[in-house]
């Protein structure tokens, strides 16, 4: 298997409720490691670029609202298949929807306000990480 990285982002949600411990023990419990990690807060620039895939999607200004009204904390995750591991771990973009157990199911209010975000590829991973890391703050 691959050890990979992935781009993890703990979501305004989940750092209004002061759950990020939380949701990193599940991260880590599933074998991920925390190898870079910063609390910052969005730009509307930055949370707009960050999501320009969904820029002609209904929710997008929703979402942008949303990621820049608190703290996120962004996060680059390592290990064996991280990427599919991280959304797994995550379960399904609708809480409704996702399996019982994952992070979302158990933390997430709804669709928008879902408590994290997790790259869906090598190339997204690679291009994520780097909107947010330079190399020498990422350590594994
Ligand atoms: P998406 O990339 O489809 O999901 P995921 O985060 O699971 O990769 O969507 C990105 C984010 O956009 C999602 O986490 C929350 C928001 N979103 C909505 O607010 N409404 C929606 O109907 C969808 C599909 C997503």
């Amino acid at each position: 298997m691959a050890v990979e990285r992935t781009l993890s982002i703990i979501k305004p949600d989940a750092t209004e409720r002061n759950i990020t411990g939380k949701v990193n023990q599940r991260l880590e419990d599933a074998g991920l490691r925390i190898v870079a990690q910063k609390r910052l807060k969005l730009t509307e620039e930055q949370a707009k670029a960050f999501y320009i895939v969904h820029k002609d999607r209904k929710f997008y200004q929703d979402l942008v609202n949303f990621m820049t009204s608190g703290p996120v904390v962004v996060q680059v995750l390592e290990g064996d298949n991280a990427i599919a591991k991280n959304r797994e771990v995550m379960g399904a973009t609708n809480p409704e929807e996702a399996a019982p157990g994952t992070i979302r199911a158990d933390f997430a209010r709804d669709i928008e306000a879902n408590s994290v975000h997790g790259s869906d590829s090598p190339e997204t991973a690679a291009g994520e990480i780097k909107f947010f890391f330079s190399d020498i703050e990422v350590v594994g």
